[in-house]
């Protein structure tokens, strides 16, 4: 293992070094680039600052090239053990919920098109406004949140609200780095998904709304083309279809 710290740790610093020498960084740009490290510790901001510039990047690496759907970066915002829903698989939410309702169906199956059966899709989204319960002022704990299990058929549905585009934090330093180079703090209205099956690798991935604004410059470089979805009028609300398609597990599960 050291012999590979040794070669990814080295290969980070020496990049370092080289953009110092080639942009002729200044012993001031030095002291407020190491003033905002520990800016960024002391506001709890490294989950969000990885996720926000550095995930992406992993993630292609990590699955670009796997078999069946697309996935995208976790993001900072989930929580384990949302309740599992049962019929008819609305999301918790606030009673006066803003937001258009939507129906969300689709089936879970193998890259064969095979269904899977009790297949679970956990799933987290920000409310209308662009706020997370559990991280933002405004919705209650758990809204928004949820899992649901594929039938026997590997279909799926549940009922939420389209969310809305937000911002990452623009108070802190990882929103003070964004200002100051004059990038766009905004990632496009999107729902998160963890779709799980027994045998089968993990799918972490993101369904983006086609209407929402930045689209084209989400902060966190997450939109892939295959991963917008078209929600449609249906039913006094709207609804959307989405397949997922998992690979196997890489290491197949010891009996
Ligand atoms: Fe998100």
């Amino acid at each position: 293992m050291s012999d590979r710290a040794n070669q990814v740790i080295s290969d980070i610093l020496r990049r370092i070094h080289e953009a110092i020498v080639e942009n002729d960084v200044t012993y001031e740009e030095y002291q407020a680039a190491k003033q905002w490290f520990i800016d960024v510790g002391e506001a709890g901001e490294w989950p969000l600052f990885g996720d926000v510039y550095i995930e992406h990047a992993v993630e292609e690496q990590a699955f670009g090239n796997r078999a069946g759907s697309q996935g995208t970066i976790l993001g900072p915002f989930h929580l384990p053990d949302a309740p599992l829903l049962d019929a008819p698989f609305e999301l918790p939410h606030r009673p006066d919920e803003p937001g258009d309702r939507t129906r969300v169906t689709g089936r879970v199956t193998d890259v064969d098109d095979n269904p899977l059966p009790n297949a679970n899709l956990d799933i987290w989204q920000a409310d209308a406004s662009g706020a997370y319960s559990g991280f933002m002022p405004g919705p209650p704990d758990g809204n928004l949140r949820g899992q649901v299990r594929t039938d026997a058929d590997g279909r799926y549905e549940y009922v939420t609200v389209i969310p809305g585009p937000y911002t990452i934090p623009l108070d802190g330093p990882t929103g003070r780095m964004t200002a100051a180079a004059d990038w766009s703090p905004w990632r496009p209205a999107h729902i998160h998904l963890i779709v799980s099956a027994e045998g089968y690798e993990p799918l972490v991935t993101q369904l983006f709304i086609d209407t929402s604004d930045h689209l084209d410059n989400d902060v966190a470089s997450a939109v892939k083309e295959e991963l917008i979805v078209h929600p449609e009028r249906a039913d006094g609300g709207l609804a959307f279809t989405y397949d997922f398609a998992l690979a196997p597990a890489r290491t197949p599960a010891v009996a």
